[in-house]
């Protein structure tokens, strides 16, 4: 499926991974309603449902899922987003950006292509966080231009590590 809503190139096709803990929950189960109303290809890797989860779970499995390739973005919520961005940011490949604005959102996506967003359940109101998704969904990273460089400087910092 086509994702022309949110696309700054109308040929870009992208494949979104969510997740949240219990506190992250309801916010997540409103922004799966709304990639589904805009025909947003995407999946939903849980929790599903208010019994309590810890976050690094599922952070673990958003980001394997986009490491894997198998999908683009990914977008996780928890109480503050603080903890599914400190996890998701443990796995090599992942730049997450926990944004609570758009213009933070647009830009994590043109200068620093990360490639997962974190909201915070608790701390975001649902429309704010659903215009944030909208923001980040239809920014693109610019590619050949200073901010390449700098990302590819986070990617040789990754390699010293290991
Ligand atoms: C869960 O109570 C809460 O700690 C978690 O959702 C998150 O906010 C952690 O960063």
């Amino acid at each position: 499926m086509r994702n022309t809503k949110f696309s700054a190139q109308e040929d870009l096709l992208l494949k979104i991974a969510i997740g949240s803990d219990h506190a992250g929950f309801e916010l997540k189960e409103e922004i799966a309603k709304m990639l589904r109303e805009e025909g947003v290809e995407f999946k939903d890797f849980g929790t599903f449902s208010a019994e309590p989860v810890d976050y690094p779970d599922i952070a673990a499995e958003v980001s394997l899922a986009i490491i894997s390739g198998n999908f683009d973005l990914g977008i996780l919520v928890c109480g503050t987003g603080v903890g599914m961005s400190i996890a998701a940011n443990k796995f090599k490949g992942i730049r997450a950006a926990h944004c609570s604005d758009e213009y933070t959102a647009r830009l994590s996506r043109k200068h620093n292509n990360a490639n997962v967003l974190t909201l915070g359940g608790r701390t975001i109101g649902q429309e704010l966080a659903k215009s944030v998704v909208k923001a980040w969904l239809g920014a693109r990273f610019e590619d050949n231009s200073r901010h390449a460089k700098r990302v590819d400087k986070i990617r040789l910092l990754e390699e010293k590590q290991n």
